[in-house]
């Protein structure tokens, strides 16, 4: 484990709340990921189901949590089964979990090795009447590969058909958009680890650097600072392709008078950061792209403002395609009696502005919330606003994360160079060597 140990007391807290909501002698079970099969004898690299981490803490793979808090014995109210090592796996694979350390990590007291658990499963079946079961129920997602739990899921459907079977998701998704004080300052710290490598490329870029290169300046700093690594594929997308919104080659020459788009995000501790920036390749900003990012801060900057209790994602993508279009106006790109004219199924902005600004952060980037819930104290979204120009070769985002409070929003990247000059100014030193 790269990250300083979690205090027990989040995920502890996590599964208090979460039985609160169980029906009565009902039992929920929770599985790790699978690993997943790079080539030959190797996996790519291991990501912890979400809904498991949030319950256990345990980022470990071939385990299951099995909570039941009306179970007779009481030993089993809570229960972790993890695969027990033995020589081979320490030779190849190296540490795996003990049961103390579990029980340290997650503040689980039953640690019980895999090979129990059919037994005890049979036994705690027996008791219970229903099940709860997880499922990754992400609207937009939807994948051909069969995931550990659907198949253990199902597994135990077929030995059990005759409990009626429930699903866990949605209690635990109401409990993770709200996030936790210990959870928010791992954010901070993802964010954090964020900030010192946008630094690191500010001080690396000049004309003739290649994108890639830039990608191993990240890499670095989220490495040294003990960040799992990139939180989703890093976008550093210089000239026409950072009008391209999920660039991911990073392949190319940053030319001089170019823009570069970088779109990147540590994850600490399975916490995501997620931000974007925009600068200039060599340095200092044309007047026209200067203007364009002008405009771009200043829809971020109200739609932070409006990142209040109450309001939902829904209204801001309205208010951002109001101010956008604004902007776009006074930009030269289209007049307001074209505007007038246009084909409402078809307005004019979306040549310019194509994606939405806010979506919830968390264990996952585009972690659970949903468009129309209203924004509640302890909720932590992004707010990413831009503006792509593909013929003028500047595509501009600026992305912070925002923490929703009931005194107003906090923005999580404060500490990120964001203002034209402050950017140009930190630039400058390394472009004059
Ligand atoms: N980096 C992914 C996003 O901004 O949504
Ligand atoms: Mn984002
Ligand atoms: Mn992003």
């Amino acid at each position: 484990m790269r990250y300083s140990k979690i205090n027990p007391q989040l995920f502890i807290e996590n599964r208090k709340t979460f039985c609160k909501k169980l029906k009565p002698n009902s039992l929920a079970i929770f599985h790790s990921n699978d690993e997943m099969p790079k080539k030959g004898d190797q996996f790519f690299k291991f990501r912890q189901n979400p809904n498991f981490f949030y319950m256990s803490g345990i980022a470990q793979e071939k385990s299951v949590l099995v909570l039941f808090p009306d179970s007779p014995l009481p030993e089993y109210k809570e229960v972790l089964f993890l695969l027990k090592t033995n020589e081979l796996i320490a030779i190849w694979e190296g540490h795996k979990f003990s049961k103390d350390e579990a029980t340290e990590i997650s503040g689980i007291k039953t640690v019980k090795w895999l090979d129990e658990m059919d037994m005890i499963m049979n036994q705690l079946m027996s008791y219970a009447d229903s099940v709860y079961q997880n499922r990754y129920e992400y609207p937009k997602y939807s994948s051909d590969v069969e995931s550990r739990e659907k198949r253990l899921n199902r597994e135990l459907k077929q030995k059990f058909p005759n409990h009626s079977y429930l699903r866990s998701a949605p209690l635990v998704y109401e409990q993770r958009l709200i996030k936790s004080p210990i959870e928010i300052e791992l954010i901070r710290q993802a964010c954090e680890i964020t900030n010192k490598a946008f630094r690191r490329t500010l001080r690396f870029v000049k004309p003739g650097v290649k994108e890639y290169e830039i990608q191993a300046e990240t890499d670095h700093e989220f490495t040294i600072n003990r960040a799992n690594g990139h939180a989703y594929e890093p976008i550093i997308a210089s000239g026409e392709n950072s009008c391209v919104l999920h660039y991911v080659e990073n392949d190319k020459e940053c030319v001089d008078g170019d823009l570069i788009l970088f779109d990147f995000g540590a994850e600490y501790a399975e916490y995501a950061a997620d931000m974007s920036r925009t600068i200039p390749v060599n340095g200092k900003f044309t007047y026209r792209q200067k203007a364009v990012y002008e405009a771009v801060l200043r829809t971020l900057n109200e739609l932070t403002r409006q990142m209040t209790v109450g309001t939902t994602i829904a209204e801001l993508d309205k208010t951002s395609k109001k101010l956008i279009e604004k902007e776009l106006i006074g930009l030269g790109l289209f007049s307001e009696e074209e505007v007038k004219n246009q084909d409402s199924e078809k307005p004019l902005y979306q040549k310019y502005f194509m994606h939405g600004v806010n979506h919830h952060l968390g264990l996952d980037v585009h972690d659970v919330g949903d468009r129309l819930q209203p924004f509640k104290e302890g909720m932590v979204l992004t707010c990413e606003p831009g503006i792509y120009i593909s013929e003028e070769r500047i595509g501009i985002r600026l992305e912070n994360d925002i923490l929703i409070t009931n005194e107003g929003p906090v923005n999580l990247m404060a500490d990120i160079p964001i203002e034209a000059d402050t950017i140009e100014l930190l630039m400058y030193v390394n472009i004059e060597k």
